[in-house]
């Protein structure tokens, strides 16, 4: 999969992108994330992207030409799936939409800045607004870096184990058990016998039992 990421910052994202998972998936050939710098699509000799919003509102808005410019430039090498504009009003970002994303092929991130951008680039080119989470970021490029995190890493074969990207948290709308390696005693902290027994069915119980346990304390709204 590929997904093209417009920002004014690149450099925020660059090093996220070359580290980690999304390293890995890239070298694999799995995963292409490409930065695109949003001032290369300036007409203006200053590079600007902003200007100031009508009606005499506070804060400076990114303009339309830019934006476009970019957008059709990255349409005319390659059909996208979807354009989507990181914004905190946007569809609240979760498992589900990150399972949804990792099966498409071509992604448009665009990372929102600003007061926000001129409102025609939301009606007319982005088919899809998420927000990670109920607070204001300085700019989308947080959110667009944890979005390809997520979305990246579930792409089959990007993590070795595919069991472990199955096994996630959240995948079932559940939280995982506790998990433990060697040794089985440490300071007097024990494991729980259960996962020393060798019995597989019991294992799987417990964990089931533990998982259930741990969503109902700690986030019961996933039960509902
Ligand atoms: N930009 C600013 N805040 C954001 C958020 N919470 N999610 C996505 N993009 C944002």
């Amino acid at each position: 999969m590929r997904i093209d990421i417009i920002t004014v910052l690149p450099a925020m994202i660059e090093g996220f992108c070359n580290e980690s998972i999304l390293a890995r998936a890239q070298k694999k050939g799995l995963a292409e994330i490409h930065l695109h710098n949003l001032r290369d699509y300036s007409a203006d000799k200053w590079k600007r992207v902003d200007d100031y919003p009508y009606g005499g509102f506070a804060g400076m808005v990114m303009q339309c030409e830019p934006i476009d410019r970019c957008i059709s430039a990255l349409k005319a090498e390659r059909d996208y799936d979807e354009v989507i504009f990181t914004s905190p009003d946007g569809e609240q970002f979760n498992q589900h939409v990150a399972n949804d994303l990792s099966m498409k092929q071509n992604l448009i991130i665009l990372c929102g800045h600003y007061k926000g951008i001129d409102h025609r680039i939301r009606e007319h080119l982005i088919t899809r607004e998420i927000s990670i989470g109920d607070y204001v970021l300085t700019g989308g490029e947080l959110a667009a870096a944890v979005m390809a995190d997520a979305i990246v890493r579930i792409v089959p074969g990007v993590i070795s184990d595919e069991q472990s990207a199955l096994s996630d948290c959240f995948q079932d709308d559940m939280l995982s058990a506790p998990i433990y390696t060697r040794p089985a005693e440490y300071k007097g902290w024990k494991v729980p016998d259960i996962l020393l027994s060798g019995n597989e069915a019991k294992i799987k119980d417990w964990e089931m039992e533990q998982s259930y346990e741990r969503t109902k304390r700690l986030r019961p709204d996933l039960l509902k």
